[in-house]
């Protein structure tokens, strides 16, 4: 069984991006996969410094999780900072890691273009990413397209270190589906909670209406045709809709007719139905806090196990013995 790892930060509502993106994918390995699941907290640390706000992420994600069916039996589901050895790993590595292999990170980049204070651990974050997979041997590491370099920065370390020091780390492998591979927003950009533009899973009916409602169109007159496959409201209905629903759907794109306020309110109740089952079952889950963190520490304790053993071959290959 192949050993797949994937984290989510704690840091605002979960999206259809999010949803898509990862989770889905995550969720369906987890009959045949050694599957491992995490919340980094100390990657959301980076932009969230509300202490209230950071906690609350932590088990709102947990039970987002829980929610859309992963189960804890099933796979190792933890937080990432209940596993402390992933920061000495990470000193480890940064110990290798170029500089410029982190000045050239896009999304380190683009944080500091939109106002993010550029602090030393927005800059290692990368580092941190690459000791979370490497901490575990993963193989394969599901994410979206926006993830691809940070996966290519983890590689890069652990070929380096397996060049340095013998053959210590597997290599991982991104798995990226390519039709999931970039879920659009309202404005047709990514969908992602730092551009402002999700349609966050687990709205009630009244606020989730209002968002896809909010989908950015053209002005395109009903009665004349429009490409379906240049259209964000398109693109996202292609996510819920059945496949006779989406024909239906194109043929009037095609040949004219298509009206976007009829298609949104499709969309909506597609998205409500969809996750009705999970929406209930998350209200549940955050009734019951303590069974949320019964979960995730007995998860950290399946995972530090991993952790334990990875940690000392590093550190007998690196010398941190005597
Ligand atoms: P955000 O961009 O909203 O902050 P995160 O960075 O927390 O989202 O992403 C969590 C996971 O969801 C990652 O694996 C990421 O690649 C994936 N993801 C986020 N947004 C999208 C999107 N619009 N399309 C596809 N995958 C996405
Ligand atoms: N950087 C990832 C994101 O923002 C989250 C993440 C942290 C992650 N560590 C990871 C994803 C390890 C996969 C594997 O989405």
């Amino acid at each position: 069984m192949k050993r797949i790892l994937s984290g989510i930060q704690p840091s605002g509502q979960l999206h259809i991006g999010n949803y898509f993106g990862m989770m889905e994918t995550m969720i369906a390995n987890m009959e045949t996969s050694d599957l491992y699941v995490f919340i980094v907290d100390l990657h959301a640390l980076t932009t969230v410094h509300d202490r209230e706000k950071l906690r609350r992420g932590t088990l709102e994600a947990a039970a987002d999780f829980l929610a859309l069916g992963l189960d804890p039996d099933r796979c190792t589901f933890w937080v990432q900072s209940d596993v402390p050895e992933v920061c000495e790993l990470m000193w480890i590595l940064s110990t290798l890691t170029p500089m410029g292999l982190l000045e050239r990170c896009h999304s380190y980049k683009d944080k500091v273009a939109k106002g993010i204070a550029p602090s030393h651990g927005l800059f290692t974050y990368p580092v941190l990413m690459a000791a979370d997979i490497l901490l575990y041997q993963s193989e394969i590491v599901p994410v979206g397209k926006d993830q691809k370099q940070h996966l290519e920065v983890a590689r890069d370390i652990a070929i380096k270190f397996n060049n340095s020091y013998g053959e210590t780390f597997v290599v991982p492998e991104p798995a990226i589906s390519a039709t999931m591979a970039t879920v659009p927003g309202l404005d047709g950009q990514k969908m992602s909670k730092s551009y402002g533009n999700t349609i966050p899973i687990f709205l009630d009916d009244k606020p989730l209406r209002k968002k896809v409602m909010a989908i950015q169109t053209d002005a395109t007159p009903v009665e004349e045709p429009k490409d379906p496959d240049t259209c964000n409201l398109f693109a996202l209905l292609k996510l819920f809709a059945q496949e006779d629903k989406l024909a239906e759907v194109r043929e009037l794109y095609i040949n004219g007719g298509a009206a976007y306020g009829y298609i949104k309110q499709d969309l909506f109740e597609l998205i409500r139905d969809y996750y009705a089952d999970a929406r209930q079952k998350k209200k549940e889950l955050l009734a019951d806090q303590d069974y949320l963190r019964q979960i995730l520490r007995q998860g950290a304790d399946k995972a530090r196990e991993k952790a334990t053993a990875t940690l000392e071959l590093v550190r007998d290959r690196v010398g941190l013995t005597y």
